[in-house]
C-alpha cells in the first residue's frame, strides 16, 4: 500500500503585486484504492492544491509538507514526482506543439519506468485504450492538445491515465466541458483503471454530477483555503441539494 499525505499545508500564489496566499493548512491523506472527492466553490483553492502537487513555479508552497510514501514530494523536479508515482491532470491542460499523442505517451512511459516498453504490448494496450475512450486512431497522430476541444482534452488525460499507471491521480474538474456521453466515457476510463489497479485518486469538482459516476469513498470540502468538512458519499450528496451556501452563512 502506498500513502499520500499533504500535511498542514500552506501555498500563496506569486501574483505581480506580490505572493498571495491562497491555501491555508490543507491536511489529507490518501491511500492507494481510495477515491478522494475535494469539492468547494469557485476560488476556494482546489486547483491551486492541485499545482502545488504539480510543481507550478508560479504556486509556493510556503509551510506545510507532501510526502508519498514518507519521501518528500515538494523536493522533487516534476519528473521526479511522475516517476515516483503522481499523475497530475490539470484543469487548463497545455498544448505540446510538434508533438504527437503517441510519442507523448510512449516517452513519458519510458520516463517513468526507466526503460522503454515493449513495442508489441504498448502498440495493442494503445489501440484498446483508444476503442475504450472511443477516440479516432486519426487522433494518436495528432499534436498533444493542439486544437483538441474541451472533451478530446479530457480523453486524452484518461488516456495518460490508463498508460501510464500511476499510483496517484490528481484530477482537476476532469467534468468541466463535458457533455453527459463524454463524461460517462471519461468516467468509465477512470473506473477501468481504478478496477485494474491500486490507484488512489484526488478527484477535483465544482459539481457533484462527476460523482455519480464515479464514487467517492472520502468528501473534502475546501472553503477559502481550508478544509471545512468532510465525510462520505453523503456529503456530496447533501452539497448536490444544499450547495456551498451554508459555510459562507457560519463564516
Ligand atoms: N495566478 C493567479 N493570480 C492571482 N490570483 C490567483 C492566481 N491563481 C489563483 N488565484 C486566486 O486564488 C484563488 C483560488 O483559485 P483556484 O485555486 O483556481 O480555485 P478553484 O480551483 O477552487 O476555483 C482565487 O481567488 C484565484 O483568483
Ligand atoms: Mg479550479
Amino acid at each position: 500500500m502506498s500513502t499520500l499525505t499533504i500535511e498542514d499545508l500552506h501555498v500563496g500564489v506569486n501574483t505581480d503585486t506580490g505572493l498571495k496566499p491562497i491555501l491555508n493548512g490543507i491536511n489529507l491523506v490518501i491511500n492507494t484504492n481510495e477515491t478522494h472527492a475535494i469539492m468547494g466553490p469557485n476560488g476556494s483553492g482546489k486547483s491551486t492544491l492541485a499545482y502545488a502537487l504539480a510543481g507550478h513555479p508560479k504556486y509556493e508552497v510556503t509551510s506545510g509538507s507532501v510526502t508519498l510514501d514518507g519521501e518528500d514530494v515538494l523536493e522533487m523536479s516534476v519528473d521526479e514526482r511522475a516517476k515516483a508515482g503522481l499523475f497530475l491532470a490539470m484543469q487548463y491542460p497545455v498544448e505540446v506543439p510538434g508533438v504527437t499523442v503517441t510519442n507523448f505517451l510512449r516517452s513519458a512511459k519510458t520516463a517513468i519506468d526507466g526503460e522503454a516498453p515493449k513495442l508489441r504490448n504498448w502498440t495493442k494496450d494503445l489501440k484498446q485504450a483508444m476503442e475504450n475512450l472511443r477516440v479516432d486512431p486519426a487522433f494518436a497522430s495528432r499534436n498533444v492538445n493542439e486544437g483538441f476541444s474541451g472533451g478530446e482534452k479530457k480523453r486524452h488525460e484518461i488516456l495518460q491515465l490508463e498508460m501510464l499507471k500511476p499510483k496517484f491521480a490528481v484530477l482537476d474538474e476532469t467534468d468541466s466541458g463535458l457533455d453527459v456521453d463524454a463524461l460517462r466515457i471519461v468516467s468509465e476510463g477512470v473506473n477501468r483503471v481504478k478496477d485494474a489497479t491500486d490507484v488512489g485518486i484526488m478527484l477535483i469538482t465544482h459539481y457533484t454530477r462527476i460523482l455519480n459516476y464515479i464514487k467517492p469513498d472520502h468528501v473534502h470540502v475546501i472553503i477559502e483555503g481550508k478544509v471545512a468538512e468532510e465525510g462520505g458519499p453523503e456529503l456530496a450528496e447533501r452539497l448536490e441539494n444544499e450547495g456551498y451556501d451554508r459555510f459562507f452563512q457560519k463564516a
